[in-house]
Parts: C-alpha cells; structure tokens; sequence
C-alpha cells in the first residue's frame, strides 16, 4: 500500500500514553485529555504495554478501560496509533507456556521479566498475540490512523524452535544443498565441515561464538533479521485482515546493530524510529548534531520518504550513565531538526512520568507536580503550536543529490571478522564522518544501503564497504559507468556477503577496475601511531589504517610521507567509463576528507553553502516551495549568509541575504521554486 503523507493534514504531535498505570486514579485520566490539548498535542500512541490488561487470563478479554480511553481520545479529536502489544507480555503466558521465554546465547532459559524477550518462533506467542491483535483491530480500526506494530523489536534467542527454524532457513536459501553451506561458510577450516542439518547449532557462547566462523554468523545475522520479521508479518497480517487500509509502521532504532532494517523496510508502510541524542555531554552539540542527523537520514534513506519520530523524550532520559536536561532552545532544535529530515511527527516518550516501575524519572509531558505548566511543558506546547504554522510541511520530500551507503550487513561482517583493529573498526563512526562533509556544508545525504537504486545520484559515498555480495558490486559498477561518482576508503569489497574474501586481489571483482587498483596489504597502527599524506601540497595526519596501493589505471592524487611506505599512493582517483571513483586508502583526521570532498562537491556540481562551524542546513521541497531548515548546534549567536530571499514559514518574516540565528535557534524559511 502506497501511503499518503498528506493523511494527516499537518504534522502529528504527541506521546506514548499508558493509561494502564492510573486506572486507580479516574481524576488523573480525565486530565490528561485536558492537558493534551493545552499542549497542542493531537496524536497518542496506547496500547504498547497493555496485554496484562487486554487479557488479564488466558483467553478472558477485557477491552471495557481500553474501549473508554479510546472513546475519549476519539471524541477530543486526538488521534489514535494503536501498538499490538507484543512488546511485553502477561506473567500467565510465561508461567504456561515457557517456550515463550527466550534461551540466551549462554544458553540458559530466561524466567519472567523485562520486556521485548519473546521468542519469535514460538507457536504459542504467534497465535496468542495475533488472536489479540485481530480483536483490537475488530474493535478500534474505525478509531485509529496507524498501526504501531509492537515495541522497538530486538534481540535474538537461541531455544530449539529458534534452532529448527534456523536450519529450515538454511535449507531453503541453500537448496537442500550442504555442500553449498559448506563452502560459503569455509567450514573445512578448524575441521568444522557439516554433514548433516541437524548439527547446525546457532552461534553461542558455549559452542561457535561469534566471529569464529563468520559465515554462520552472517547468515545466523540474516535470519535473526528474517524470523523477527516473519513474526512482524503475522502481527501486521492480523490488523490488515480486518482492514487493510489503515496503515502500519514499527519503530526502529537508528544504526542499530542487531537487526537488518534495509530488509524489514519493505514489510511497513510508514518508517518510523526513536530517537534520543545525548545533548550536551562531553563531545558537544555539533558532535550530537551531525549524528543524529545521519540516523535521521538513515531513516528517510529507508524508503526514501517523509518518517515518523515516533519517540523522543520532551526533556531527559532515565538510562544514560548522565541524563542531563536539555538547554533552553534544545527541545525545539532538537524536535525540529527531526522535521528538517522529513520527520511528519514529533512524538514522545512519555506523555506522563509513571509513580513507580523503571522510568518514572524518564522525562514527560507532565511530571510528578502533575502540572500543565513549566519549563518542559511549555517547550512542548510552543513546538505544538510551530508545527501547526508549518503544517504545509508535512508530507513534503527531500530531494538528495548525495547518498551514503550504510550496510547494517557490512557492520556484523566488519565487526566479527577477526583481524585489523579487533578492539573497534569504527564503521558506524567513519560512515558519520564522511557524512559530516556534507552536513557542515547544508548538503541533503540520503543514507541507502548498496542495493538501492543509484541512478539518481551525482555522489554515492561508500566508506569501508568491507562485504559486498557481487550484486551490489555490479550495482556501483553501473552508476560509474554511467556517470556517477563514487568516495571509497580502505577495506572496500574485501569479501562477499558470506564472508568468502574475494580473489584476485580487493577490491573484489569489477571494482578493481571501477576504482584502477588494487590494495594489497592493510596496515593497523596503534593508537599512537601516525602517518601523514600529501595532497595538493598540504600534509593531513591519517591514522588507524594505511593500506598498501598498486595502482592499476588510477591516477595518484595523495601520497604516504612516512614508514616504509613513503611515497606510496594513499589518494586516488580513476576514471571509469563516463564517472569518477576516488579511493581513499587510510583513515583521515577529518582536514583530508574536508580537502577531498570540497573538490569533489565542485567538480560534481553540488550546491553547497558556506557555513559558520556548527551551522547546519537541510531542505524538504514540493512543487512549489522549497523549505529550509537553518540550525544553530552551538551556544553562539550566528550569521549565516544564505543568497536571495526567505519567507520564515511561522511568522512571515522576510529575510534577505543574511540571518542571524540565535543560540541553538532553528529558523524554518522558505523561497518559492
Ligand atoms: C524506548 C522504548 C520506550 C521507552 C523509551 C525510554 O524507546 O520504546 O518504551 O522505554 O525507550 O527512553
Ligand atoms: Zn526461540
């Protein structure tokens, strides 16, 4: 199903709202209404942790609470996402069914508690929470506007289900064929060779932990990422049985290792994720600033559409070893930031702070004082109120002449193959710090993996594309071929998606024409080592990684100045039928990828701008209007320049050629196309 953003009319604002935890307290639930709507929210998210009480005993429903809340919120015009309530279950589930309970990698079953730990294979868990999902559906589809598919899915279990349904996977995606398996995960190595399916065990720590046979791991990875899917599936076919026109979305984590969200994309009809950035910690806002901007990306790159920030938190967490408030003006930016991105939403967790249970000292909307009022209260309703200015917003595109891959697949392969730096590779980190090149300089990066589509891109920026199947190979082969231009680093197609190195010398197959060498040694320094690279007769400080060049058709633009290999080719640059592939073969400090990528952005014919350290742009655009973001990560007043005209969408403010921002100010401007 195609979903329309328009949908909403506006932007969606609100919070995840537990009535579950005040049924006691009916004056309490009668406000909440009230002070919603003092907020300018318009939109709850309910039902996430209400199984217990949706189904209080096996097979026994009680939807009468849940029937007056719904009402309630339907009758003040506040919208309803309904959550399937997966996220948690009730004790008398575990208590009978134990095969619910996940077996750990240690391999020992779990008793009760927690949350998000069901296992995914468990018959008894599926038919339970679909049978209860289906009634949900039956009961409120005509009363909600999405389907918020159970909780921030995670995590892995080990039990025999998971082992049984682990092995049919790998029947079917090798053909019945063992030899096959054999060979992709190079069993005949430490004499692992398997001859029957019933030997294969997941990767645990008593047996084949992670990193030891990396192609196990691999698809081990793949089918964690497959089962909780096939799980998400039987959850969203229950609701869409009964009407499938009400979209669903499920709420993802970012850059988050475990699960694979290029695959899980597909089975939603709304991104949607979480985001909760650290605001004022040791490492700075701009720090903060640029990284949350690439998960946010990340999230748009998944469908390349507008999302949803599904959780934020109105002002600070519970969980971070510091939980520190967020400066005035940071709740706007930061909320804000989210819409610049293609956010449709800013919701929160939690529309109120529980009395008791884990986080009742996670920030809400209302506090302990149960008051409509205050510092957090108030940032809450002023951002209501500017997203009901720029409701035109919503639903409007982001337009990206740059993407950057960022394979959740390459960081499990990276991250547990055994060699280079084992104590961190830093991918995740290094992805962000190319992506940086782009956000100080108000350039729109859509964060894709390698199989997407490339066609519609100047620059497609791969760093440390350690595991490349050979399709995504051919796939940035063709968009060199016809005219695009790619940014790779060192470790680029070393191995397939296995984990089988490529032979022949890396980068693997095609590539090495593509970028007219070959890299034939890596070096990893230690923390205290360095090296330098001279480029256009400048000398940048490299660290971490220098990998050894011989260049083939490449052009050498940067060259190594100390060590053994002196002189030696560290930049380089290849023209490859109608496009362009630079290599970049060592780790920079940031001043050689700021040299590099300037050049690049030029000769590509970007447009970029000229931004004091800590500003950022970004744009969202429809026919008509083209929207910007301007955002202030620092403390400081600023003045950016930005040439022409600008319409502030929330007071109709006209600027000229200059503004001024204050300090963690974010102006919303917009120049008509
Ligand atoms: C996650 C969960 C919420 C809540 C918040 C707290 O995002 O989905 O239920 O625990 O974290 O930050
Ligand atoms: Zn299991």
């Amino acid at each position: 199903m195609e979903y329309n953003m328009k949908l909403y009319e506006g932007f969606l604002h609100g919070a995840d709202y537990n009535p579950e935890q005040w049924l006691s307290y009916p004056e309490i639930l009668q406000q909440d209404i009230e002070y919603m709507k003092k907020a300018h929210c318009n939109v709850v998210s309910i039902g996430i942790f209400s199984w217990s009480f949706l189904e209080p005993e096996e097979g026994k429903y009680n939807f009468e609470y849940f029937d007056k809340i719904v009402n309630d919120l339907w009758e003040n015009n506040i919208k309803i996402i309904l959550a399937t309530p997966s996220g948690a279950k009730p004790r008398w589930l575990a208590e009978k069914y134990p095969e619910v309970l996940r077996v750990d990698k240690n391999k020992v079953r779990q008793i009760y508690g927690f949350r998000h730990n069901h296992c995914y294979s468990s018959p008894v868990y599926r038919s339970k929470i679909t049978k209860l999902n289906k009634m949900l559906a039956e009961r409120y589809s005509d009363k909600i506007i999405m389907w918020h598919i159970s909780n921030e899915y995670s995590g892995e279990c080990h039990c025999d289900l998971c082992q049984r349904a682990f092995r049919e996977y790998l029947k079917t995606k090798y053909n019945n064929n063992l030899e096959s398996l054999n060979h992709a995960w190079w069993t005949g190595f430490w004499s692992h060779n398997i001859t029957d399916w019933e030997q294969i065990h997941s990767p645990v720590n008593i047996g084949e932990p992670d990193g030891i046979m990396t192609g196990l791991y691999m698809d081990w990875k793949d089918f964690v990422t497959y089962q909780t899917t096939d799980f998400m599936k039987a959850e969203i076919e229950a609701v869409k049985s009964v009407n499938e026109n009400i979209p669903v979305t499920a709420n993802f984590m970012g850059p988050y290792q475990p699960l694979d969200y290029h695959y899980m994309k597909d089975f939603v009809d709304v991104i949607s994720w979480d985001s909760y950035p650290t605001w004022h910690s040791d490492r700075g806002d701009v720090y903060e600033g640029h990284t949350i901007a690439f998960a946010h990306d990340l999230h748009r790159g998944l469908k390349r559409k507008p999302f949803l920030l599904m959780e934020s938190t109105p002002s600070l967490t519970n969980w971070l070893p510091y939980n520190k408030l967020k400066k005035p003006g940071m709740h706007r930016l930061s909320s804000l930031q989210a819409v610049a991105h293609g956010s449709d939403s800013v919701q929160y967790f939690q529309w109120r702070k529980g009395r008791g249970g884990n986080e009742k000292f996670h920030g809400a909307v209302i506090d302990h004082n149960n008051k409509p009022e205050g510092r957090v209260f108030d940032d809450v309703k002023n951002l209501g109120i500017t997203l009901e200015k720029i409701k035109e917003i919503a639903g409007t595109e982001t337009k990206s002449q740059v993407a950057l891959v960022y394979e959740f697949r390459n960081r499990w392969a990276i991250d547990n193959s055994s060699g280079f730096n084992n104590a961190d590779k830093k991918y995740k980190r290094t992805c962000i710090n190319h992506y940086l090149q782009f956000w100080k300089r108000g350039i729109n990066v859509d964060v894709i993996g390698a199989d997407y589509d490339l066609s519609d891109y100047k620059v497609v920026v791969l760093p440390m594309l350690y595991s490349l199947s050979e399709k995504q190979i051919d796939n940035i082969e063709k968009f060199v071929a016809n005219g695009g231009t790619v940014v790779a680093t060192y470790m680029t197609g070393y191995a397939n998606e296995t984990d089988l190195c490529y032979m022949g010398g890396f980068p693997g197959g095609k590539l090495k024409d593509v970028f007219g060498l070959c890299a034939d040694e890596i070096d990893t320094l230690y923390e205290t080592d360095f090296n330098f690279v001279k480029l256009n007769n400048k000398s940048f400080k490299v660290v971490d990684y220098c990998e050894l060049i011989t260049p083939l058709t490449a052009e050498v633009t940067g060259k190594y100045e100390m060590d053994f290999y002196k002189g030696k080719p560290a930049v380089l640059k290849n023209s490859y039928n109608k496009g362009k592939a630079y290599y970049i073969a060592c780790r920079d400090t940031g001043e050689l990828l700021n040299e590099l990528y300037e050049e690049i952005i030029k000769e590509c014919n970007i447009k970029y701008h000229i931004l004091p350290y800590g500003i950022s742009i970004h744009t969202r655009e429809d026919d008509f209007n083209n929207y910007l973001f301007v955002e202030n990560y620092t403390e400081k007043e600023q003045k950016v320049s930005l040439k022409g005209k600008y319409i502030d969408v929330e007071n109709d403010n006209i600027y000229t050629d200059e503004i001024n921002l204050d300090a963690y100010e974010i102006k919303i401007l917009k120049s008509t196309i």
